[in-house]
């Protein structure tokens, strides 16, 4: 999850306990079959000083919706309880600072690889300052020799769980080759995206994405960015179309979106520099625009922030 230990008190299947009960049983086929679907959601501090807000928490709740239901569970939390239990644990753990909030769904119990429930759910925070240093500097990135899993195999498209076992072969590779982290190729050779976040790149003045079909999750930070981007003339085209691999050697720039990532610099790839090699002008005015949004320093669309404003009765 990044960031500093736990506040501590989770939620637990319908209660808010200590961080530490909230654990998930061996046998459980969310724990031995990956039976599990998640999001993982920032809080910011507002920009005016007014509190925190939750950012875009109603999509990414809607999102672990169609998550779960490709998971095939015959019981899905709904987004007014899931949001009632989020909102509960920041209050009564007094939440004042930046955080990023994970919420799993799984199959409980201690069923087949089939089984449909019961249904567990489970939240955890924690702070999460911002890296500054990564913003600025970036990182560099490897393409992986490891390939995008298809929509045909394990959906990179839901948020599962098992998604995260080729994230995690890809990013290991990268990281025992001296690189930050990687980009996945798809089996047909394009650039899908990185093991936890979505890529974007400037061409010819024009910003790339790959399209919602390249293999990635579909996500809510690639769309807020990319609707800045459409916004705000800073770029003359926003284009998702396929993306191949050397375009990645020809951008003169790129960044990783993502709730966790936020949107970050990308300056190297494999051997090659991006650019000038350090962060460039559109990725820094995207990077500004992203955090006024996110901090409720400029307007958003209806129902993107939603404040966490402190219960005293709770903090008791
Ligand atoms: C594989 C993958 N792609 C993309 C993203 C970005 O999605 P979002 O912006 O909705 O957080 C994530 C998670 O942050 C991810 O795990």
């Amino acid at each position: 999850m990044g960031g500093g230990s736990a506040y501590p008190l989770g939620w637990l299947n319908g209660s808010f306990v200590p961080a530490g009960d909230v654990r998930l049983p061996l046998l459980a086929p969310g724990v031995s079959y990956a039976a599990a679907v998640f999001e993982g959601i920032r809080a910011y501090v507002r920009a005016d000083g007014g509190g925190i807000a939750l950012f875009r928490m109603g999509d990414h709740l809607e999102r672990l919706l169609r998550s779960a239901a490709v998971l095939g569970l015959d019981e899905i939390p709904q987004p007014a309880l899931m949001a009632e239990a989020i909102v509960g644990l920041m209050k009564r753990n007094a939440v004042a600072e930046d955080c990023y909030i994970r919420i799993q769904v799984y199959v409980d119990g201690e069923g087949e690889m089939t089984a449909r429930g019961p249904t567990g759910m489970a939240i955890l925070a924690r702070p999460r300052p911002q890296l500054t240093e990564r913003l600025e500097r970036g990182i560099r990135c490897q393409v992986s020799s490891w390939r995008r899993i298809g929509d045909n195999a394990s959906p990179p498209r839901i948020k599962a769980a098992a998604n995260y076992l080729n994230s995690r072969l890809a990013g290991l590779q990268a990281k025992a080759d001296g690189y930050d982290t990687a980009l996945l190729l798809t089996e047909a050779g394009q650039v899908a995206e990185a093991p936890g976040a979505c890529v974007l790149m400037v061409r010819d003045g024009e910003l790339l994405a790959p399209p919602v079909t390249a293999g990635i999750l579909e996500s809510l930070t690639r769309d807020t960015v990319l609707r800045q981007a459409r916004a705000s003339g800073l770029v003359a085209r926003v284009s998702e179309r396929p993306v191949d691999r050397t375009e990645l050697y020809a951008a003169s720039e790129i960044m990783l979106v993502g709730t966790g990532m936020e949107v970050v610099p990308v300056v190297g790839v494999d051997r090659f520099a991006v650019g000038d090699g350090c962060r460039g002008p559109v990725t820094e005015a995207l990077q500004d625009r992203y955090f006024a949004l996110v901090r409720g320093g400029e307007p958003s669309p209806e129902g993107w922030l939603t404040p966490v404003t402190p219960d005293l009765e709770t903090q008791e």
